[in-house]
């Protein structure tokens, strides 16, 4: 490892790509953070070395020549779409180092039907499936099949809105229908994964990967569904806290020996290894812990909380990734208190919603202990921050209980306004039950 200070490109707007900029513009050993394209979060960290690069995550080719133009030393990629795309292995053919896995590698999240196969085979626990190539077959296996609770999923990406999950025979006929023949979904639709449906309680469980060894981080539990309750229609994620008493340290232990590792041995054997963050989303059933999906990166909000509360250096672990070098690194240091994150929305998120709106109160949010207010959508319009997405802010705060950390982290959103601002006010309570 040399003494010259690093050039990282963060790829990425989002609340999760905030908290990766912050924590990594805190490295003793950064130069400068560029975030591409960023948000006025990452604008605006006037005590950090950060600024954002006017390049949109899904331009490639713009991406690559900005990393070769500007010598960056590491590029940390935060969506799904650029990696399924490829954005990795454009990097590094052009000498660039990342931290991301390639496309081949990203199929793991890009393709249900790749994932649920690479279960199968590598032995992990996951609710019983079937591959479906055409609407006909679908339907037919339906009809056949005795009349019971199942779940039907696009196998492409489809910001997490592709998974239907149905009480009935009558329902997953008509999500076929929606997937595979109205291709609601589009592409994504070409090919579907019917399963049984499962019960229980959701956690996601986050590691770092060089393809070889492995990192757990806390668990994290993420709130789907749009209302309090786990009510309404699903979202990219409404808030999330870490570490949840879901998981035990046993369990955790468990999940390691028995899903993480059979899976980064399965993509190596397929000559597919995979380096960045495998992140595990479970379903905690009275038969043990299954897997409903994987995903290739940070998940957005769980990182919010995960960022909060990690002390040792973000690019140290990040840059031994890229290295493959991830067993010579020292255990990571944790915050032992727990971090919530509460995500403010648009009006009418996720349905379609208005943006513009100019944002007060951050600075006041900014003055509550312990809080930190990370950006997602939106941006800088005349010295003024404005809201330009559907998910707006993710206001995160550490307290010594859940409890603590919930109540500091509404306190902060209070602060908060714009025309139409609104969260969930039951985040974390899952905790607690
Ligand atoms: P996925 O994108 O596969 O994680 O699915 C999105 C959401 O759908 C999950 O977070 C679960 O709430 C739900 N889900 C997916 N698969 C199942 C399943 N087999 N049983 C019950 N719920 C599921
Ligand atoms: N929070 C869920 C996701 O990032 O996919």
């Amino acid at each position: 490892m040399g003494h010259r200070k690093m050039k990282v490109l963060v790829v990425g707007g989002g609340g999760r790509e905030h908290a990766l900029a912050w924590k990594i513009g805190q490295s003793p050993r950064i130069d400068r953070v560029f975030v591409a394209p960023g948000n006025a979060g990452t604008a605006s960290e006037s005590n950090l070395p950060i600024e954002n690069v006017q390049i949109a995550d899904s331009d490639i080719p713009k991406l690559v020549e900005f990393a070769k133009k500007n010598a960056i030393d590491l590029a940390v990629i935060g969506p799904e779409a650029p990696l399924a795309a490829g954005i990795s292995d454009a990097l590094v053919t052009a000498g660039i180092r990342v931290f991301g896995p390639s496309k081949q590698a990203a199929e793991l999240e890009a393709s249900k039907v790749f994932c649920k196969n690479l279960l199968r085979h590598a032995d992990v626990p996951t609710a019983d499936f079937r591959t479906f190539r055409d609407v006909e077959s679908a339907r037919a296996f339906l009809v056949d099949r005795e009349d019971s609770a199942m779940v039907v999923k696009a196998d492409g990406l489809a910001g997490g809105k592709g998974v239907i999950v149905c009480t009935n025979r009558e329902e997953a006929i008509e999500a076929v229908e929606r997937i595979g023949a109205s291709k609601e979904f589009g592409e994504a639709g070409n090919q579907l994964v019917i399963e049984e449906r499962l019960v229980g309680q959701e956690a996601s469980i986050l590691a770092i990967t060089d393809g070889r060894s492995l990192v757990t981080m806390p668990a994290a539990q993420d709130h789907k569904p749009a209302h309090d309750g786990d009510k309404g229609p699903n979202t990219g994620g409404m808030g999330a806290y870490s570490p949840t008493p879901l998981v035990t340290e046993d369990m955790l232990r468990s999940i390691e020996a028995k899903v993480l590792v059979p899976t980064v041995h399965q993509l190596k054997r397929m000559r597919r290894p995979f380096k960045g963050v495998l992140y595990a989303g479970l379903m905690i059933t009275k038969q043990g812990v299954k897997v409903l999906e994987y995903n290739a990166r940070f998940g957005d909000p769980e990182c919010q909380p995960l960022m909060m509360r990690l002390q040792s250096d973000l690019l140290d672990l990040l840059e031994a990734t890229a290295d493959e070098r991830l067993e010579e690194l020292p255990d990571l240091l944790w915050d032992p208190r727990p971090a919530v994150c509460v995500v403010m929305a648009s009006e009418g998120y996720p349905g379609s919603y208005t943006t513009g709106h100019a944002i007060r109160g951050l600075a006041e949010a900014a003055a509550v202990a312990e809080a930190k207010v990370f950006h997602a959508g939106t941006a800088l319009r005349d010295g003024q921050v404005i809201t330009t997405g559907g998910r707006v802010l993710g206001v995160t705060a550490l307290g010594s209980s859940i409890a603590n950390a919930k109540l500091q982290a509404y306190t902060a959103v209070k602060c908060i306004r714009w025309e139409g601002a609104w969260c969930r006010t039951d985040i974390s309570d899952k905790a607690q039950h």
